[in-house]
């Protein structure tokens, strides 16, 4: 009950006349509350949402199946799709740019599953992590280094736990003067670049085929990008993007879903395999070794705020296993009276790869991020 109290004052807040949700019935309100991040229905009585990074059960219910199922038709015909027992799954996209997920029976057991992923208008930025505590200013200045050096760069993490919004706030690092292409499911980046070709997948309809993320990644090659930008790899498209990598693209960046850093390499490697050329895995592991640079992992904490808990180097292969250095590590020291968990984020001293290639590009090197390793300190002197 404590719950529904927090949520009353969660749905009691004006509805804003700039956005009109009223097709939403009673997820309206929720719609225009700054506060949620998220939606989570539940069939008719339960609806979740997400505040502040903590997940609450609100008091919002629907009248009944059909008010629930009105909503959810509404929203995926108006992107042209159909839902239906047949096709009981459809990703869709609200006018605001909020990205939706839809199941319902049978392959929903308890009845209609829909999920509002909120678009964050201005999302955040630098700033805003380094106060909310989930990075520090000289791991952002070393990730900075890596996207100026043109490093691969992979952000790994699990569900929820701020992937696409630290790939936005580094693709704000990327040159202006540079060619950038966009690759996503459901077009939630939100760059501050002029020159930014941005492609967004769609799954097969009535009126087309479906175009895959692979498609868009191969298709994209032939528009001479400088650097590409995939919002996540979760498909044969791994091994395109090891490839573009590979040959001049380098300076791209992507997410993956992992719970580890090695686990994501890992990942990639299966990923790969689903192309279905049959390569040995010694040949993907060197492909993945040349091609990735740096992996950079969140973690989603129990206190329902994000952090960046690894930023590691890939340094080679010994054998047939991929090594890897840790460059940053946030070192977990407690939780403090508020249940927060509090820690500090520390450099290992070793010196990062990229800081050769910093040299080679003849690109200088914060000196703030020179005098965190100290060994990269005495050789660049
Ligand atoms: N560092 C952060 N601190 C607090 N909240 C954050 C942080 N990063 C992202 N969020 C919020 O967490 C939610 C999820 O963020 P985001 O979409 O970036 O995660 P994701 O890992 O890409 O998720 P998914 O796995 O669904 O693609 C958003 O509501 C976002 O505003
Ligand atoms: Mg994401």
């Amino acid at each position: 009950m404590a719950l529904h109290g927090e949520a009353d004052a969660v749905i009691d807040q004006p509805q804003s006349a700039a956005n009109d949700y009223s097709h939403l019935g009673p997820l309206g309100p929720l719609m225009a509350n700054p506060q949620v991040t998220e939606i989570m229905v539940m069939g008719v009585r339960d609806v979740y949402v997400e505040v502040d990074g903590k997940i609450v059960l609100t008091p919002v219910s629907f009248a009944n199946d059909d008010e629930l199922m009105a909503v959810i038709r509404y929203i995926v015909e108006a992107v042209g799709r159909r839902i239906s027992a047949e096709t009981p799954l459809a990703d869709a996209r609200l006018a605001d740019g909020s990205r939706v997920h839809v199941a319902i029976p049978p392959v929903a057991v308890d009845g209609p599953l829909l999920n509002i992923r909120k678009f964050v208008r201005g999302p955040l930025n630098m700033e805003d992590l380094i106060r909310l505590g989930s990075c520090s200013e000289s791991a952002f200045g070393f990730l900075k280094a890596c996207v100026i050096a043109r490093a691969n760069v992979v952000i790994s993490g699990g569900t929820g736990s701020g992937k696409t919004t630290l790939l936005n706030v580094l693709s704000g690092y990327l040159p202006d003067d540079e060619r950038i292409v966009t690759i996503e499911d459901a077009a939630e980046l939100q760059l501050r670049q002029r020159h930014v070709a941005r492609l967004e997948s769609r799954p097969a309809g009535p009126d087309g085929k479906e175009i895959t993320i692979r498609d868009l990644v191969v298709s994209s090659l032939r528009m001479r990008p400088d650097r590409l930008v995939v919002g996540e790899v979760r498909g044969p498209e791994a091994l395109d993007m090891l490839q573009a990598m590979n040959t001049g693209h380098d300076g791209s960046m992507t997410s993956i879903h992992a719970n580890k850093p090695r686990d994501a390499l890992a990942r990639i490697e299966t990923l790969v395999l689903m192309a279905g050329y049959d390569l040995p895995v010694r040949a993907i592991r060197a492909q993945i070794t040349s091609a990735i640079n740096v992996i950079v992992h969140l973690e989603r904490m129990r206190d329902g705020g994000r952090k960046v808990v690894q930023i590691s180097e890939v340094t080679g292969m010994e054998e047939d296993v991929i090594t890897m250095q840790d460059v940053f590590r946030f070192i977990r020291t407690g939780i403090d009276e508020q249940g927060r968990v509090i820690g500090r984020f520390a450099s290992t001293g070793l010196r990062p790869r990229v800081l050769d290639q910093l040299e080679n590009l003849g690109l200088e090197m914060p000196e703030e991020i020179i005098s965190l390793f100290h060994e990269s300190a005495r050789s660049m002197r």
